[in-house]
């Protein structure tokens, strides 16, 4: 297990080239995990900087794989979070070493009470490093095979880069609140609730900040997903995009018991797969397979299958791109449900079925 303190003195030895100082003692490093065989943080970097900071972070990471007993590092670019004190102060010399107050700095936290929501079993994400890549089709037809296996499901729209969910189920209308309580809508026999119903799918992305976070909290712990008669068994996660702070603070904030996640056969997107995993393995959610999505003779095939290997992680099949997909997508109604016999049906039905063993449903 990695030494807490030689993990921070590790990333105050790369220097933040906006201030000149070390990064914990500029203040950018936040969430320091040091765990297991892991080490990792996420770096507050000024707003629209990342790409600036992209070399500071492949430093950080080297300096913290060549720690003993570090195995896995990640370390993630956050412009979103506060920003990162005054530039104008002038560099303090760093002859002694990490100031007290530094190294508190980086201690962790009191943990974040991660709110389970009333009443349901199990919550699965399902991720992607990369967009575009069929995450939230991938979402909702697996929620809708595991509803057609009699299971109670319901689908949380979390994606606010863009929620589609209201889209894909064909949804509109706020939700109404009942009791106190938020009535998740409900379609195809499956209960859903989206940032889009919030706010309006266009305004969604006023709530990328840490808003969002907040949002999603709400929709988790507010919505009556099911009730003690009744409870619902699987609550299926539709996750933004991507591997930056946005995805960290959900997925450390969310009870999370698993994650699928959804690559096409691309290397770059099989990349962003990888660091997706990290992120989970970070903060100790199972990554129950990989999914391999817009297989075929236009993308390639059997990428995700070698890179599950690669990871070690279950490889859950593959999902060929086809046009049927997306225009019941697009109509409102999941492929799995407008062709229940179908070749994709049954195919989101093997992964369902897998995923439903894997979470002891
Ligand atoms: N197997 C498939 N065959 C054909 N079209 C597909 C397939 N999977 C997804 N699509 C289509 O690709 C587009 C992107 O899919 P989707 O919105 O599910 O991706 P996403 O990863 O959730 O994207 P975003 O990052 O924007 O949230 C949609 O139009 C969808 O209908
Ligand atoms: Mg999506």
């Amino acid at each position: 297990m990695p030494d807490r303190d030689a993990v921070l003195q590790a990333l105050d030895q790369i220097i933040d080239p906006a201030s000149g100082q070390g990064l914990v003692t500029a203040g950018l490093t936040r969430g320091v995990v040091a765990a297991d065989d892991r080490a990792g943080c996420a770096l507050d970097v000024p707003r629209g900087r990342k790409g600036d900071y992209e070399t500071v972070r492949d430093q950080a990471e080297a300096a913290l794989k060549a720690l003993p007993g570090v195995q896995r590092v990640l370390v993630v670019l956050s412009d979103d979070g506060p920003p990162p004190p005054s530039p104008a102060q002038p560099p303090r010399p760093r002859t002694a070493g990490l100031s007290k107050a530094a190294m508190d700095q980086g201690r962790p936290k009191a943990p974040v009470p991660t709110d389970r929501p009333a009443h349901v079993r199990r919550v699965l994400a399902v991720a992607s490093g990369k967009g575009g890549v069929g995450k939230s089709t991938v979402a909702v037809n697996l929620a809708a095979a595991l509803a057609a296996r009699g299971l109670s499901v319901g689908v949380l729209d979390a994606d606010v880069y863009g929620p589609s969910l209201p889209t894909m189920l064909g949804l509109s209308g706020k939700p109404e609140y009942v009791d106190g309580a938020m009535q998740p809508h409900v379609a195809h026999g499956l209960k859903a609730m989206s940032v889009g119903l919030l706010t309006g799918a266009s305004d969604a992305m006023i709530w990328r900040g840490p808003m969002a976070s907040q949002a999603i909290t709400q929709m988790l712990t507010q919505t009556r997903w099911g009730t003690e008669a009744a409870p619902l068994d699987l609550l299926v996660v539709d996750l933004p995009p991507g591997t930056g702070d946005v995805q960290l603070t959900l997925i450390q904030k969310t009870p999370l018991d698993g994650a699928v996640i959804v690559s096409t056969p691309q290397e770059v997107a099989l990349a962003d797969a990888r660091r997706g995993h990290a992120l989970f393995q970070q903060v100790g959610v199972p990554t129950l397979g990989l999914i391999e999505n817009m297989s075929g003779p236009v993308f390639g095939q059997g990428g995700a299958a070698a890179e599950a290997d690669r990871l070690g992680v279950t490889y859950l099949g593959d999902l060929p791109l086809d046009a049927a997909v997306r225009q019941a997508g697009d109509a409102g109604t999941p492929v799995v449900v407008t062709d229940p016999d179908g070749d994709m049906a049954q195919r989101f039905g093997a992964i369902a079925e897998q995923l439903a063993a894997s979470l002891g449903l």
